[in-house]
């Protein structure tokens, strides 16, 4: 069966421009998260606070949400690997986080310079520290169908990771197929098992659409009963420590399925494509959404 309502997180201003060769500017961050915020999107994920040596893209996220400070309508997620993000996060007014954990060992490393255990304390440490704040907490896991390094991805490997977020105290488990290998059986198999941990409301799924699945597992997982998904505007994105991988689903593509399918998403698909356009000029690249070209080429 499926859902009447998808609530979509906007990763663009985080997980898309965290890849892009041309970096935008705090201010040009702000302003694009103003125009998602105007086409109805709700929950949009606002930066990062990781080394700028590791991801300079992303610098600057302090400015991002000091600037936003007065949109408590939104909710502005922003990525913490540690308690020395989490600080800078607070201090810049973060009222909601998110962790990001891997359920592949190298991927661990070479994407936070740990392993799977050490990053486990480093977010016992964060969420005790943001559940006295009263910050929302949301997981991420990498490479749940898949990872870049080790292939195989265990479902069990991604269940347990989960059931540990959500102990420390995350409202919310994104599952993430950073290298977009997934297929809808495999999805749906995951988001199934995983919400016997969780519950299937604590569940978000978070596509890459590199092998061009993201969609067909957005279908599969929706008619288990997931109701929260993650994507970027243009289908921006990438991971820097996942080579090859593509972008993020598009949200327009997501929007334009939802309405086909009589499913509410709350946002205006025409904006988007509008947001889309003058992003991708300003990128100097076309965008990765076959809706946004598809509306672009009928306007110009
Ligand atoms: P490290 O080098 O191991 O950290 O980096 P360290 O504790 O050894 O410290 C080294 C230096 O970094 C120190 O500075 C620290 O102060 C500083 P120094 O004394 O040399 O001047 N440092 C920090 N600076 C700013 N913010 C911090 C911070 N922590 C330490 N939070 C670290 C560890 C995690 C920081 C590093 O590996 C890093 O920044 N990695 C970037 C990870 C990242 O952003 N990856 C992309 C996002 S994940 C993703 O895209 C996947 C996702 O979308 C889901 C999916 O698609 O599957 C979420
Ligand atoms: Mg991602």
């Amino acid at each position: 069966m499926r859902p009447d309502y998808i609530r979509i997180v906007e990763v663009g201003p985080r997980d898309g421009l965290q890849n892009e060769a041309q970096p935008l500017s705090p201010q040009e961050r702000v302003e694009l998260i103003q125009q998602l915020a105007a086409a109805g999107l709700k929950d949009i994920e606002a930066g990062s606070f990781v080394s700028p040596r590791w991801v300079p893209q992303m610098a600057g996220s302090d400015e991002v949400l000091e600037s936003l400070s007065g949109r408590v309508d939104l909710r502005l997620p922003v990525l913490v690997p540690n308690k020395t993000g989490y600080e800078n996060a607070r201090a810049a007014g973060a009222r909601e986080i998110a962790i990001f954990g891997a359920a592949s060992e190298t991927f661990s490393q070479r994407n936070i310079n740990c392993s799977i255990d050490e990053s486990l304390s480093r977010f016992a440490e964060v969420c005790a520290l943001a559940k006295d704040d009263g910050v929302v907490i949301r997981g991420y896991i990498s490479c749940v169908l898949g990872c870049p390094y080790e292939g195989k991805v265990e479902i069990a490997q991604v269940v347990s990771l989960a059931a540990k977020l959500i102990a420390m105290g995350c409202s919310e488990i994104s599952l993430g197929d950073t290298i977009g290998v997934g297929t809808p059986d495999k999805a749906r198999a995951l988001a199934k098992a995983c919400a016997s941990e969780t519950g299937i409301d604590s569940l978000s799924v978070h596509f890459h659409d590199t092998y061009g699945q993201a969609l067909a597992n957005i279908l599969a997982c929706i008619e288990i009963g997931v109701t929260t998904v993650d994507t970027a505007v243009g289908g921006l994105g990438g991971c820097p420590y996942a080579s090859g991988s593509a972008g993020n689903v598009a949200t327009e593509d997501v929007v334009y399925m939802m309405e086909g399918l009589g499913i509410d998403c709350a946002t205006d698909l025409d904006q988007l494509v509008t947001i889309t356009d003058s992003l991708s000029r300003r990128l100097g690249h076309p965008p990765a959404s076959r809706v946004a070209r598809a509306q672009l080429a009928k306007r110009h």
